[in-house]
């Protein structure tokens, strides 16, 4: 396996590898936001990539959302697309070095690019950085992959992972994932302990 740091991933954009990018907010994530009210929710999009969710959030006037990669290319793509998104609310950096207290995470093809070695660490982070009764929500693959990433797993799996800190775990088979992901997708909405 490569090693799947910054530079890793920056190659990955400068040479247009990029087939994870879906052009678009991923649908089951879309479904999710259409029927949030609360404009002033405290959003972070870790490893967001073009960031496309945070353009149809931004858009529909959640402007407390907030995007993080660790790749600068993806960033400047994403502000150059979108002037108006404010700058303290893009973040180059790593995610496991952010400091923040978030409403809603977003989970979109950020924990199957990271080493799964560190899915601990990534619940624990994720834990860390939701203010209580916060949610993390999106879409985790229930496949294998021969060659990571995309690294793959189920939802045994992820329940492990998760259960320690969070006491509130839907994670069932999304209904309405684009076509080459369908029926290996779950949406997964996950609540935090700390209440
Ligand atoms: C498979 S891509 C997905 C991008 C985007 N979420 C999408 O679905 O189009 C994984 C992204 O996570 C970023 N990434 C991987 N590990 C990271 C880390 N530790 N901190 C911040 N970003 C990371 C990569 O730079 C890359 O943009």
């Amino acid at each position: 396996m490569d090693v799947l740091n910054s530079e890793y991933w920056s190659n990955r954009y400068n040479e247009n590898q990029i087939g994870w990018d879906l052009g678009e907010i991923s649908p089951p994530i879309k479904t999710y936001i259409d029927q949030l009210e609360d404009k002033n929710l405290r959003i972070l999009i870790p490893g967001c990539g073009l960031g496309h969710e945070a353009e149809y959030l931004f858009n529909k006037g959640f402007h407390n959302t907030c995007v993080l990669d660790f790749a600068s290319e993806p960033i400047l793509n994403f502000q150059n697309r979108n002037p108006k998104f404010p700058i303290e609310q893009l973040f180059i950096q790593d995610f496991f070095d952010h400091v923040g207290q978030y409403d809603l995470i977003i989970e979109q093809t950020l924990f199957c690019a990271i080493d799964p070695k560190l899915r601990a660490n990534y619940t624990k982070k994720i834990f860390e950085l939701l203010k209580p009764k916060g949610k993390l929500v999106g879409l985790l693959f229930n496949i294998d992959f021969q060659n990571g990433p995309p690294f793959g797993g189920n939802k045994s799996e992820y329940l492990n992972y998760f259960s320690p800190n969070f006491n509130s775990i839907y994670m069932e088979n999304a209904y309405n994932s684009i076509k080459p992901r369908q029926d290996s997708e779950l949406f997964i909405i996950i609540q935090n302990k700390k209440v």
